[in-house]
């Protein structure tokens, strides 16, 4: 029989400590909210008041149950007010010292079998317990921001914390309405360690000026369905607690650079700028604790002349896979004439048969009527050879990913087309300026990068080398708003933006697979449950394929040259043993149907 908590305890009532209240409270549990002085307590308290009426604002709490929320909470200043409860929950700042004090403080207080736990992000649970004498009887429990809303809890046990104690955890989670994976002490345990060092990452292209802080988020939210970008999710966390939690794991996680916080952070926290908490962050707040984003009255930058875009009427679309067949149905769809060459492959069936099986689909689940069904498929003219791309605007090539293959065809074009054409490769791990300089004309060549391989999702990242000229990104801009596409300009660098930032989280999820640390199933119900992301790592890897996944982080560990970003030698052997996801039937999951 697990044991029943009747009344708990939390210490520390910032957001984390105020929406394990909520969580506690929402579910029938009492509480005993404590803080270290009245002023602390009032934030608690109206943190907690904000978050139930606007529950209530929304219809989603009635007002009596939410009476009923706060009169399960019992808001006290100092720990003594903790010597009853079944178990305390910690959220106090990431500071081990005062971590392991105020441990033993509780050890004092609280009752013999009263259980302590630590919310920690990433300090060692371990440091912690060994603070009292009942490490037994201490575990991290590990909830995500907004705690209300996150399902997920890592529950952390010790080498020495008792099986009952996780047990008994772990069946208060269960009540509570959480999922728990229950895991060792390692700094950052799984989701912070695969989160933290993309977050870092996305701060230091806005500190390189590689691309906007608007650009990085919805490149994340529209290139991979997160619910929020990177710079958006730290202002949530808050600065300076993602500057802990980067220090600890980068001084207890292997000192990889990447976990070392970029100096922007610091700054940042220097300047009081914390994100959501203090109003301001990398974006500014209406108020303190709102989540509202108002322009931030900075001098705004400086008009840029936006130069004309070229005239596009008309667009080859070049290879013969799933990408140039979606390509060819967007901008056939968007009303351009395309033609399609995909002669070269030998495909019997042809780049129009698959758009039209597409388009079929399309008109079943009446996302598409009769008439436009026929009059996409008119648009699109189908040739063998490239010499009828003498007539088009734009060629947007999606050939084999291979430097000879693509130069080959850029030379290729250089001679067939004419003057002024813009041409655009779809490359996802190759540097553009290489295809570019195998014409004569580099100012007219860009990378368009389709962050997915059916070109379905609303983005595009237009990538402009060092070459590339102002009226070329301008015009493929001009083109892909035609397509009802959201656009991000970057520089030419491995991955751009959005491979830059995923391939390596996917690389790090399949690491702590090798290290044994945790599952497939647990490492993807973290990221999905404790941080919303619409997939875990294994499903993106095994859906966009493990060799795509690999050659692309190779190419990003050969731009940058950080050891943290080597390739998983586990990601190399699957591959090597044709392991490549759906596409082959196994990945890391069994997709055969056997
Ligand atoms: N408290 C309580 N409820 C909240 C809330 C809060 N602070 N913020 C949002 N909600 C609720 C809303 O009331 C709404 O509820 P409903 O569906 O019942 O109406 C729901 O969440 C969705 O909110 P919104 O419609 O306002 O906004 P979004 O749809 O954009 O969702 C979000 C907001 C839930 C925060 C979503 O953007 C998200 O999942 N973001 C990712 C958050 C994340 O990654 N968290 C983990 C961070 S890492 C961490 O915490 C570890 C730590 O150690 C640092």
């Amino acid at each position: 029989m697990a044991r029943e908590f009747t009344r708990v305890g939390v210490v520390g009532l910032g957001t984390m400590g105020a929406g394990i209240v909520e969580v506690f409270a929402r579910n029938g549990v009492d509480v005993v909210a404590v803080e270290v002085s009245e002023p602390a307590l009032a934030r608690g308290r109206a943190t907690l008041a904000r978050s139930t009426d606007r529950a209530v604002a929304k219809g989603k709490l009635a007002e009596t149950d939410r009476d009923a929320l706060h009169s399960r909470v019992d808001f006290q200043v100092g720990l003594e007010a903790l010597h009853a409860v079944d178990l305390v929950v910690e959220a106090v700042p990431e500071h081990l010292d005062l971590k392991r004090r105020l441990f033993a403080e509780l050890d004092r207080i609280c009752r013999p079998d009263t259980i302590l736990a630590t919310n920690t992000s990433s300090l060692s649970v371990t440091d912690i317990a060994v603070a009292t004498d009942r490490p037994q009887q201490v575990v991290g429990l590990h909830f995500f921001n907004p705690a209300p809303v996150m399902k997920l809890v890592e529950v952390v046990r010790t080498v020495v914390t008792a099986a009952d104690v996780v047990d008994d955890v772990e069946a208060l989670c269960a009540r509570l309405g959480k999922v728990d994976v229950t895991i060792s002490d390692r700094a950052g345990f799984i989701a912070n360690a695969l989160l933290f060092g993309y977050l870092n990452q996305a701060v230091g292209m806005v500190e390189a000026r590689y691309a906007t802080r608007e650009d990085i988020d919805l490149a994340m939210k529209l290139g991979c369905g997160l619910p929020m970008g990177p710079l958006a999710l730290l202002d949530l966390i808050g600065l300076d607690t993602a500057y802990e939690i980067l220090n600890t794991m980068y001084r207890h996680g292997g000192r990889d650079r990447r976990h070392a916080p970029t100096p922007l952070i610091r700054q940042m926290v220097t300047a009081g700028l914390l994100g959501r908490k203090s109003g301001r962050g990398f974006y500014t707040y209406d108020k303190p604790g709102s989540a509202k984003v108002v322009p931030d009255g900075q001098t705004p930058a400086p008009t840029r002349t936006v130069p004309d875009s070229a005239p596009v009427t008309t667009v080859g679309v070049v290879g013969a896979g799933a990408l140039a067949a979606g390509l060819v149905e967007v901008f056939a769809r968007a009303g351009y004439p395309v033609l399609s060459v995909d002669g070269d492959t030998g495909s019997s069936a042809g780049i129009s048969d698959t758009v039209r099986t597409a388009l079929d689909e399309d008109v079943a689940r009446g996302a598409l009527d009769a008439a436009d069904h026929e009059a996409t498929l008119a648009r699109i003219t189908r040739s063998a050879t490239l010499e009828q791309l003498a007539d088009v605007d734009l060629v947007v090539e999606a050939v084999a990913e291979e430097s000879s293959v693509k130069q080959a065809l850029f030379a290729r074009l250089d001679e067939v087309c004419k003057p002024g054409v813009l041409l655009a490769t779809t490359t996802s791990s190759l540097p553009v300026i290489e295809v570019a300089m195998a014409t004569q004309r580099p100012a007219d060549v860009l990378g368009l990068h389709f962050p997915d391989p059916a070109a379905r999702r609303p983005l595009v990242e237009v990538v402009r080398t060092i070459r590339t000229s102002a009226e070329a990104t301008a015009t493929a801009t001009a083109v892909c708003a035609a397509l009802g596409r959201t656009t991000v300009v970057c520089g030419d660098r491995a991955g751009f933006v959005v491979d830059a930032l995923l391939l390596p989280y996917l690389n790090d999820a399949v690491r702590m697979l090798e290290a044994g640390y945790a599952s497939v199933d647990d490492i993807d119900h973290a990221m999905k449950l404790g941080c919303g992301y619409p997939t875990g790592p294994f499903e993106v890897l095994d859906a966009i394929g493990l060799d795509v996944a690999l050659a692309g982080q190779r190419a990003v560990y050969r731009e940058q040259r950080e050891p943290g970003l080597a390739p998983a030698p586990l990601l190399e052997h699957l591959v090597t043993a044709g392991y490549l996801g759906h596409r082959s039937g196994r990945g890391f999951r069994d997709h055969s149907g056997r």
